[in-house]
């Protein structure tokens, strides 16, 4: 340590970043952490995950007060209106005292921030702003950020990214989404709920790819119900800015004849990549791969000694929870402990309403690998949905069809995202499908679709 600044270097202070540095803090380690924005947290606190569901939350209250949800429970509001500054405002202030909280927590555990761009002088040496520091480890966590679309050029006024589409001054008349992924759905709902009529355009044949089949077609029933305009395998071949709108020239992703959409807005959301320019990674010896991702073992260790990589920058899903466990097990490796990330069993969830949540293998992946058993439940034959009046999806349990484990766990429900960590800790653990279907689970819950898909595994669920 003697000539060493720090035992532990994090680069990145987003979910996989601050939770790594703090873990090696607490684990006796003396922790410094890079970050270049002005507030700790990342995409995900900053940008992402946490002012989109402030948006996601606070647009559902306004669709249930002014568009009638409400009133059908015997609960009259007159006189609903927007008020889009104060919703920028909650969001901000979600923001503000999520990212101040990482900042408490740094001190708490003395991790230092380093504030500035870090990049490498070498594998130990790493420049950050006007400071160079060496470190015994060196975490890579730069996270990710938007993939650019040629030919259609964010200005965050009329063309934007996801950033420019969470800060709209306006509730836009047209929202023209490029992508029909996770991005656009969420942000897509936002604006939809606040009045915009919102088209998506795809270039596959079905939205949310890489999800279970069945859920992609369901999803796509149920936001055409709400009101979403999806335009699927169409590719976006320009875009103009002309006056307050956009033109978007758009044609079938097969070839055929183009036609123009006009736009008011344009959400770019096609995907998101891995962030290492201005990092040097050449200095270091580190190269990246045609992915542009920085290539890792299972125990987070890059091709060169005493530096590791996490998150969005590395291969696997992008998502602040798979980044996070990822934080805590490389601070554990670092430390000569054992940190381990069960990669089959991270849970993914769109956060739209009903919500969309999965867990494992695609009914499609786990038929690929063998012999399944499928058990579906639908959510209108779940009492507390009913009674709800949130009926829309199913949940869905694949197992294997000789041992009986749960292979993968896919729902569309209003809860989804809460659901699917009860699946998720199944598989963990080894579950079967009659271990869930033996489970007790209280009544009456959203949850008790999943025992009863569990039990339509081997036929014999009670509410249907
Ligand atoms: P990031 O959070 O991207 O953090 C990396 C940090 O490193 C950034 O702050 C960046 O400024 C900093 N940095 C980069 N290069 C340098 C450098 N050279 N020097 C110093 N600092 C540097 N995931 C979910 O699981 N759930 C969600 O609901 C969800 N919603 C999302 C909504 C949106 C709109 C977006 C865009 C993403 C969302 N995500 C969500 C994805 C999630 O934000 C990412 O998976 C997560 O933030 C990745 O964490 P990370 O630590 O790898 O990187
Ligand atoms: P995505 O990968 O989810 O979806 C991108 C979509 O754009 C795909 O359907 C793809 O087929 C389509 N596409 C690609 N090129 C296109 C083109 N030229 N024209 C039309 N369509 C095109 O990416 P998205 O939505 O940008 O989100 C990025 C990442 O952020 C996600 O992969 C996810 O990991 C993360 N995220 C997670 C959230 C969550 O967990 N709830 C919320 C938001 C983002």
């Amino acid at each position: 340590m003697a000539d060493y600044d720090f035992d532990v270097l994090v680069i990145g202070s987003g979910p996989g970043g601050y939770v790594a540095a703090i873990r090696a803090a607490q684990l006796g380690l003396k922790t410094a952490c890079a970050e270049s924005r002005e507030t700790l947290g990342g995409t995900c606190l900053n940008v992402g995950c946490i002012p989109s569901k402030a948006l996601l939350h606070a647009s559902e209250l306004f669709d249930e007060a002014a568009h009638g949800t409400m009133a059908k429970w015997g609960v009259k509001a007159s006189g609903v209106e927007l008020d889009l500054d104060g919703m920028h405002g909650s969001r901000m202030e979600a923001v503000k005292g999520l990212t101040q909280g990482i900042e408490f927590l740094f001190k708490k555990n003395k991790v230092e921030w380093l504030r500035g761009r870090a990049s490498f002088a070498s594998a130990d040496t790493v420049k950050v702003g006007d400071r160079t520091v060496r470190a015994k480890n060196i975490v890579i966590a730069t996270g990710s950020s938007v993939t650019p679309l040629p030919g259609v050029d964010v200005d965050q006024k009329r063309i934007v990214d996801s950033t420019g589409a969470l800060e709209l001054a306006e509730v836009p008349k047209h929202l023209v989404v490029i992508g029909g992924g996770v991005i656009g759905l969420e942000l897509g709902s936002v604006w939809l709920r606040l009045g915009a009529k919102v088209t998506v355009v795809e270039y596959l044949d079905q939205i949310l790819p890489g999800m279970d089949a069945e859920v992609r077609k369901e999803a796509n029933k149920i936001f055409k119900k709400q009101g979403f305009e999806l335009r699927l395998g169409t590719k976006v071949t320009g875009a103009k800015v002309e006056g307050a709108g956009v033109k978007l020239t758009v044609e079938p992703a097969a070839g055929g004849t183009a036609e123009t959409i006009e736009a008011d807005v344009v959400l770019v959301s096609i995907g998101r990549r891995p962030n290492t320019d201005g990092l040097a990674l050449d200095k270091a010896g580190l190269k990246v791969n045609a992915k542009g991702q920085v290539d890792i073992d299972h125990s987070f260790k890059t091709g060169v000694p005493g530096i590791w990589a996490i998150g969005d920058v590395v291969p696997g899903p992008m998502l602040a929870h798979k980044a996070e466990d990822e934080g805590i097990a490389v601070a554990e490796n670092i430390a000569g402990l054992t940190g381990i990330v069960n990669h089959d069993v991270i849970p993914s969830v769109v956060y739209t309403m009903p919500e969309i949540a999965g867990v494992g293998l695609t009914e499609e992946e786990a038929r690929e690998h063998g012999e399944v058993k499928v058990g579906k439940f639908p959510m209108l034959a779940n009492s507390r949905a009913k009674t709800n009046r949130e009926t829309d999806g199913f949940v869905k349990v694949i197992a294997d069809a000789k041992t009986d484990r749960v292979l993968g766990v896919w729902m569309i429900a209003s809860v989804a995202g809460t659901m699917i960590a009860q699946a998720a800790q199944a598989m963990e653990f080894g579950a079967t499908s009659e271990d869930i279907a033996y489970t007790c689970h209280a009544h009456p819950t959203h949850a008790e679709a999943l025992k009863e898909a569990a039990m339509a595994v081997t036929g014999k669920p009670i509410h249907i």
